[in-house]
């Protein structure tokens, strides 16, 4: 899809909602007497690229065209159009989604009730101004929307956690880099897989299941079945609780309603990926784990290896430290073994002090660091920004052409402009409906955004 934007001519304005803005593989804005052309597709697929030499277990860009994978139930594509030229080159842009939790669901526990999500694809060296830009314009949009500021709304940016270059901007931007989407790799055992071209690094070794002779031998480790679920939720219950103190979980009301449901699920299966612990026949550990078949939603996060996620893991206070976590990791990392998986997932509180260094003992390595603002209003402008900010896409490239002088601007509403500017010809025939007109009223200017669309 190809969009053409009539851009508001002050580089301050609020932008619009775009609903076609993630789906469009090009955007031309016309602004200011001259136009030019982004390459949406080329920026993202440059931006992946860079990524992935740094980590090569992350993602490659998403095929050119293709729609952004659907976000979580509730999530809304908000098609702000976030841009950040050089030189007349576009070297990064951004898009962001609008989450809103459904009442009752265990979403909701895992952060804010409301989320605003910045993805953003950086394509070139020089990524901290880049990212500093395009996090100004978006703290921008946040700023315009109604109930940003509202106490349970978070501003969320997953970054690579090897990007470091982008850090001091998250940080200047007043984000805190709370989660972390760790990553587990081992070696594919037979032939190559069908994306085996991406060649992970940091490969876990492969070791036998260590059930553990050291634990204390009243506590054995059993998989847990439909019978467990309530178990199962009220050992997650405990886990939330634990975890409440790290900055994004929150136990709601329904919290545990909601885990009753998902242990019910987990548990549905034949063979499910969740095991227990227990001493003296009392549940004392707990971990819980999705199948690649139920993981997708977050294993495009990573390389497009076979993959689970582990979705709960706890063990009582009184029985940490004696080994137990790493029996039922071990339990665990046999069943992915056994099913040949290359990837595994988890989330985990960056600032909680027992995870971290356990999850890194059981081979796991930071993959995606999450930054929060909360509430979403609270990312910030960095000081040395606030008097000079920068327009939209600069004017001075080599590539931007003089077109002739606009229709003068209309101010009301009811007054329709002129029909396609004569520059439309830059994509000309290929406009073929006039999908949205809007006015906008943005403080003392006036402008009017035409938006035309065409499906290739
Ligand atoms: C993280 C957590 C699950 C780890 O469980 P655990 O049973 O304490 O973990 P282990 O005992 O296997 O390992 C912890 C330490 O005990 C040591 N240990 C002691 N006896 C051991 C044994 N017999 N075998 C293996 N390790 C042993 C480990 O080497 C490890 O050492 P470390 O603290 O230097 O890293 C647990 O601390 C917990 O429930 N924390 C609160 C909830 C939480 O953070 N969950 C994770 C969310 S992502």
């Amino acid at each position: 899809m190809i969009l053409i934007v009539v851009w508001p001519q002050t580089p301050l304005s609020p932008v619009p909602y775009w609903p076609y803005w993630p789906r469009a593989s090009q955007v031309t804005f016309l602004y200011a007497h001259t136009y030019m052309t982004v390459n949406l597709d080329d920026v993202r697929a440059r931006a992946a690229r860079r990524r992935q030499a740094l980590d090569p277990l992350l993602p490659p860009a998403r095929r050119a065209g293709s729609s952004p994978a659907a976000g979580p139930a509730g999530t809304v594509q908000c098609g702000a159009p976030l841009v950040v030229s050089r030189n007349g080159r576009p070297i990064a842009v951004g898009s962001c989604e609008h989450w809103a939790g459904q009442p009752g669901s265990l979403e909701l526990s895992w952060g804010a009730a409301r989320r605003y999500q910045l993805t953003a694809s950086v394509a070139d060296a020089g990524v901290a101004e880049a990212l500093d830009e395009l996090l100004s314009r978006w703290r921008d949009h946040l700023a315009g929307l109604p109930g940003s500021a509202d106490e349970d709304t978070a501003a969320v940016v997953d970054w690579p956690s090897r990007d470091v270059d982008g850090i001091a901007a998250l940080l200047r931007h007043g984000l805190a880099p709370l989660e972390v989407l760790a990553v587990r790799s081992t070696p594919p055992r037979t032939g190559r897989s069908p994306s085996a071209s991406v060649t992970p690094n940091g490969h876990a070794p492969r070791r036998a299941p260590r059930i553990d002779s050291r634990i204390d031998s009243r506590i054995g480790i059993r998989r847990a079945g439909p019978a467990d679920a309530e178990t199962v939720a009220r050992l997650g219950l405990e886990l939330i609780r634990f975890d409440t103190r790290f900055g994004t979980i929150n136990e709601r009301p329904d919290t545990l309603d909601a885990l009753r449901r998902e242990a019910i699920a987990l548990l549905a299966g034949p063979e499910p990926w969740t095991w227990l612990a227990e001493r003296d026949g009392e549940a004392t550990g707990l971990l819980a784990a999705q199948r690649p078949e139920a993981a997708g939603w977050i294993t495009r996060m990573a390389a497009p290896l076979p993959a689970a996620y582990l979705s709960l893991t706890f063990v009582q206070p009184g029985q940490r430290s004696g080994g137990v976590g790493a029996a039922l990791a071990d339990e665990f990392h046999a069943a992915i073994d056994a099913a040949d998986l290359q990837l595994t997932l988890l989330h985990h509180e960056q600032l909680n002090p027992l995870s971290a260094p356990f999850w890194h003992r059981q081979g796991y390595r930071p993959l995606w660091t999450t930054w929060q603002a909360t509430p979403a209003r609270a990312i910030r402008l960095p000081t040395d920004r606030r008097d000079r900010r920068r327009p939209p896409p600069t004017t001075t490239a080599s590539h931007h052409h003089r077109l002739p002088p606009p229709p003068p601007p209309t101010t009301t509403a009811n007054h329709l402009p002129p029909p396609p500017p004569t520059s439309a010809s830059a994509v000309g025939r290929d406009v073929i409906f006039h999908d949205h007109l809007r006015h906008l009223a943005i403080g003392r200017h006036s402008a009017t955004a035409l938006l035309y669309a065409r499906t290739q």
